[in-house]
């Protein structure tokens, strides 16, 4: 595929060579660099600006996006309306700190209240980070309540982050590995299993939480099912527990609704968010409802960088925008279109196994391949598209929210010839 030959696509950068530590003499950029850690099994691309849904590399190179960041780019790049909000806010005032009272704070929880049905925000910079919050929060629960050892349902291939505690509550021994002695305190079950869960808990004093993501990401694009939810909230309000919804990454918008258990009509006790909130600004925040709201008093939990008034000014005009353009609506008919087109295309590879399932919800969705996929990441960049694979044989799109019909069938175009040709 010319690339270049896109519809719809500005005009490239300059073309110069890369330069650096990353490129060799002929200006290809090489996997690893040679002064920061070697944590990521790196995509040999170095991006250098965006527009909307696409981005060019240092080489003039030009992707189209389904990968946003890692769910990360609600509003694309150079969104017109967020770019110069958060030049206002940079000349205003970036930090200030939690010794004062951060305006911009109160502003976005009140947003995320409404939104969400909850009461409480506490603000923080990244996703483990809320998690870690929430984690906290439920076994302060417990303590409140005279539960000296607290412990905490947690599922079979979550993702919750790579701190210690978050990376215990994960369920995937690879990301374990190395790291032991993990945190105590957590109960595994299988998703979507109430009876699994009723029987992991029976007569279990101890139990203060569950804690899930309402689909998982990490994991292969897994959903907990609708009557799961609403199982698993009356099992919490029965058992006095709190229902803790990690919306990381299926929240803000990216489902077609602002966050994904509200497909179940449910209404967690929790909620940690990062990722699509500051649409590439850090940001992380922790909702809560009334359960859980009063649990932290002055002293118990905080962070340097959470709800500065930049990542607040970010949260805040990222909610704004995406009403004013209707991004929830954008991303149900999208991720629609994705998944109807995607059905089309493959129905060869569906009826022979080849495709096992299409799945995920809006503009979250999982490709799942009867075997492993990951060298279709570098394939896919090299004709100039960027997404991501999970769970070995997982083809993960999460594009932004502004994706349009047209930049969904480029996608299309793209990917299914790869598929095709990968499983041939
Ligand atoms: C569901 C979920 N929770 C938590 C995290 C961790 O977020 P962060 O990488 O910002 O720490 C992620 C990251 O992928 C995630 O998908």
């Amino acid at each position: 595929m010319n690339v270049a030959a896109l519809p719809n696509q500005l005009a490239p950068a300059p073309s110069a060579p890369a330069s650096g530590a990353f490129a060799d003499a002929a200006g290809f950029i090489t996997a690893a660099s040679p002064h920061v850690m070697n944590t990521y099994g790196r995509v040999p691309i170095a991006l250098s600006h965006g527009q909307g849904c696409r981005v060019w590399d240092v080489n003039g190179k030009a992707y189209i996006d389904g990968l946003g960041g890692i769910a990360v780019n609600t509003l694309g790049h150079n969104h017109p309306k967020l770019v110069p909000a958060l030049q206002d806010q940079i000349a205003k005032i970036i930090h200030s700190s939690n010794y004062y009272h951060v305006p911009g704070q109160e502003q976005l929880a009140k947003k995320l209240v409404a939104l969400s049905g909850m009461t409480n925000v506490f603000f923080c910079s990244t996703g483990l980070e809320a998690n870690e919050a929430a984690l906290k929060l439920a076994r302060k629960f417990g303590h409140d309540k005279g539960i000296e050892r607290p412990e905490i349902v947690v599922y079979e291939k979550a993702f919750h982050g790579r701190s210690i505690a978050t990376l215990s509550a994960t369920g995937n021994p690879k990301i374990q590995a190395g790291f032991g002695p993990l945190v105590e305190g957590f109960i595994r079950v299988p998703i979507n299993d109430i009876a699994a869960l009723k029987q992991a808990t029976q007569g279990n004093p101890n139990v203060v939480a569950v804690f899930f993501e309402a689909i998982q990401g990490e994991g292969g694009i897994h959903a907990m099912h609708l009557d799961y939810l609403r199982d698993a909230r009356k099992l919490c309000d029965e058992n006095d527990w709190l229902m803790m919804i990690d919306e990381v990454q299926c929240g803000m918008g990216r489902t077609g609704k602002w966050f994904a258990h509200q497909w179940a009509g449910i209404v967690p006790d929790v909620m940690p968010l990062a990722k699509g909130l500051g649409s590439g600004v850090p940001i992380g925040a922790v909702v809560a409802g009334p359960k859980a709201a009063n649990i932290f008093q002055p002293g118990n939990h905080g962070t340097t960088f959470g709800g500065n008034p930049l990542a607040m000014r970010a949260g805040v005009e990222t909610i704004r925008i995406m009403e004013e353009e209707g991004l929830l609506a954008n991303a149900e008919r999208v991720g629609a279109h994705f998944k109807a087109a995607l059905a089309r295309e493959l129905a060869a590879e569906i009826a022979n196994g080849g495709v096992k399932e299409i799945r995920g919800q809006g503009l979250m969705i999982g490709i799942d391949l009867a075997k492993p996929c990951g060298v279709i990441l570098t394939q896919a960049a090299d004709i100039g598209l960027l997404l991501s694979v999970t769970a070995d044989s997982v083809i993960r799109l999460v594009p932004p929210l502004i994706i349009t019909l047209a930049e969904a069938d480029e996608i299309i175009r793209i990917l299914c010839p790869l598929i095709k040709q990968h499983l041939a």
